[in-house]
């Protein structure tokens, strides 16, 4: 991932392909194209959370319909569906009790259908959840599990033991509500195993049937049509006395047995690996590209946020230093916020105290070992802060990955419990329950974000509409931005050394296409001087104003940058730059 500055030989003869103005880049998308996650703008959302069409209370498939061409709009070819299987929601869908079914409540197969192809005629590629870790207790499988005798087959496919004291070297995640990742059931007269709540048995990797069970779900949803699967809790699948159960070998063969499952029937369709683990750790999901095609970088995610506080690079340097080579036809994801708290799991302690200090004063931000909170909050709504934030997702290595309500800059309700203050209903206007729903404000599944200064009086899809500054229409100016480079999606990252520590400075690099990103972390005007000898005679495009600054010269090239400001450059020859730029 680390490669240090080099001379390329710019291919002066490739015909240009940047396409100027306002391209409808979703008409890029090329369907036959194995490697399409490498360009994809994925947008996070809950059917429940985003648009009701039947007043109930709860978002559904259809509701979500009626907004692809918002989705669209904003420049996202590709939608992750958190679950939205029939569950008890214990653990917001991540219980699930049926595989092969949709909750009721979010609408039918046919209505999940009609979303897929009405998806797949704009272009937009459709991620739903392989959650295979664990089921919900009520999953008929655990329940058939606990009556049948010990010992038995059919008790096999989950975890059990007699001992609560196994696997003793395996940590607690939600440190919260679980004092044991073992429970004991009293009908089975054992304990089951589990990583996560005490309803979320963990099925049993080693028994084979669970393997052709999960594939048999795999196979159900990609038939259908859905274009990736991401795999949630994966480093957790398989246990082994002696061990800390996370990233055994044992566990990766069954990721490489599912991968070929896939690939034997389900050209272009993607695994991405929830793994949040340490970049060296991460990097085996990949495997020989026999595992995962994606993965998320969960650790350079909170040292965005620590950078941007300290106003100072070290932390996403140093992550990024660690960040091991992955396969040319892998991909990492980049996020800044999802569903779940901003883990500080993959942090040092002092990182983790320094994140609470600054980011969750109230303990009631904290839960678990993370912070839950939106990002426009965390930022405390400075609009700079979040341009700097956003721009840093788009240009990190990687597939960013923007979490529905971030785009216009929404709050969150720290008084909600579990991590539900991040999931309210999505603002579309200033009416009655936000534009969400007809249902009435006491029948919605959640609370909305009513107080200023985020309340959805204010914050809201069609006021940010109307006006041109609003952060909604800059995230759009934005993405449109980044799509029109492959470099961001395919290139190298590459640091570039600066005295100025209060600046972030990299290049990205893909064939022919070079371009510079400077990032001022400080909240104060900042100078830069760059050492770019090796690129001497090229010409900085900038991007969003198509303005050529002066060429590069022998001497340090010198920056001067406002509050959190950033730029992006392409770096050309001369007459090639001229030919871009824009007309004055
Ligand atoms: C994943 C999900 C999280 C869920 C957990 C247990 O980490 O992202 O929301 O609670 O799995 O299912």
């Amino acid at each position: 991932m680390y490669r240090p500055i080099t001379e390329t030989p710019v291919d002066e003869s490739t015909p240009a392909t940047h396409a100027r103005g306002n391209p409808h880049h979703n008409e890029s998308v090329n369907d036959n194209d194995s490697l399409w996650y490498k360009d994809a703008i994925i947008y996070q959302l809950h059917v429940k959370s985003y648009r009701d069409s039947n007043a109930d209370g709860f978002g559904d498939f259809r509701g979500l319909l009626e907004k692809l061409d918002y989705i669209e709009q904003l420049g996202a070819n590709t939608v992750w569906l958190l679950p939205f299987y029939p569950s008890p929601l214990r653990d917001d869908g991540y219980d699930i009790s049926a595989y092969e079914e949709i909750n009721p409540t979010y609408g039918s197969i046919d209505d999940f259908r009609a979303l897929l192809e009405a998806a797949h005629d704009r272009h937009i590629r459709v991620i739903t959840e392989l959650v295979i870790n664990h089921t919900s207790d009520q999953h008929p499988w655990f329940q058939r599990a606990r009556r049948a005798p010990k010992d038995s087959p059919e008790r096999n496919w989950y975890v059990w033991s007699d001992d609560p004291n196994k696997y003793a070297g395996t940590r607690i995640i939600f440190t919260d509500t679980e004092k044991s990742n073992w429970s004991w059931d009293p009908e089975a007269q054992q304990f089951y195993w589990h990583r996560f709540f005490s309803h979320q048995p963990d099925l049993n990797f080693d028994n084979p049937e669970v393997v052709e069970a999960v594939k048999n779900v795999m196979r159900f949803w990609l038939r259908m049509g859905v274009d990736g699967l991401r795999l949630d809790a994966i480093p957790y699948l398989i246990e082994r006395d002696g061990t800390n159960c996370e990233n055994l070998p044992e566990t990766h063969q069954v990721l490489k047995d599912l991968r070929a499952a896939l690939d034997a029937e389900f050209p272009n369709r993607i695994f991405l690996a929830e793994a949040n683990q340490w970049p060296s750790d991460v990097r085996q999901y990949f495997g020989h590209s026999d595992e995962c095609h994606m993965a998320f970088h969960f650790p350079v995610m909170p040292r965005m946020y620590m950078a941007i506080r300290k106003e100072d690079r070290t932390p996403v340097v140093d992550i990024m230093r660690q960040t091991p080579e992955i396969p040319e036809d892998c991909q990492w994801a980049i996020f800044l916020r999802n569903h779940d708290e901003l883990t500080l799991e993959m942090v040092t302690d002092e990182e983790r105290d320094y994140m609470y200090r600054e980011y969750a004063r109230d303990p009631r931000m904290r839960i678990n070992v993370g912070i839950r909170r939106r990002l426009n909050p965390l930022m405390d709504g400075g609009r700079r802060q979040v341009e700097l934030m956003n721009a840093l997702l788009m240009s990190m290595p990687g597939t960013p990955i923007i979490y529905y309500g971030d785009e216009i800059g929404m709050g969150d309700n720290i008084y909600l419990g579990d991590r539900n203050g991040v999931r309210t209903p999505m603002q579309w206007s200033a009416d009655r329950n936000a534009g969400f729903s007809e249902a009435d404000t006491a029948a919605l599944f959640s609370p909305l974000i009513v107080d200023p200064p985020y309340g959805y009086h204010t914050v809201n899809v069609g006021a940010q509409e109307r006006v041109p500054t609003s952060l909604l229409r800059w995230m759009r100016r934005l993405i449109n931005v980044r799509q029109e480079y492959k470099a961001f999606g395919r290139g190298t990252w590459e640091p570039v050394d600066a005295a100025n520590r209060r600046v972030l400075v990299f290049i990205r690099r893909y064939r022919d296409e070079l371009i510079l990103c400077v990032n001022n972390l400080s909240r104060f005007a900042q100078y830069v001087e760059l050492d770019l000898h090796a690129l001497r005679g090229m010409v900085p495009l900038e991007l969003w104003s198509k303005n050529c600054f002066p060429g590069i010269g022998d001497l340090p090239y010198l920056l001067t940058l406002g509050p959190h400001n950033f730029l992006w450059f392409r770096l050309m020859p001369p007459e090639q730059a001229k030919s871009y730029q824009r007309s004055t």
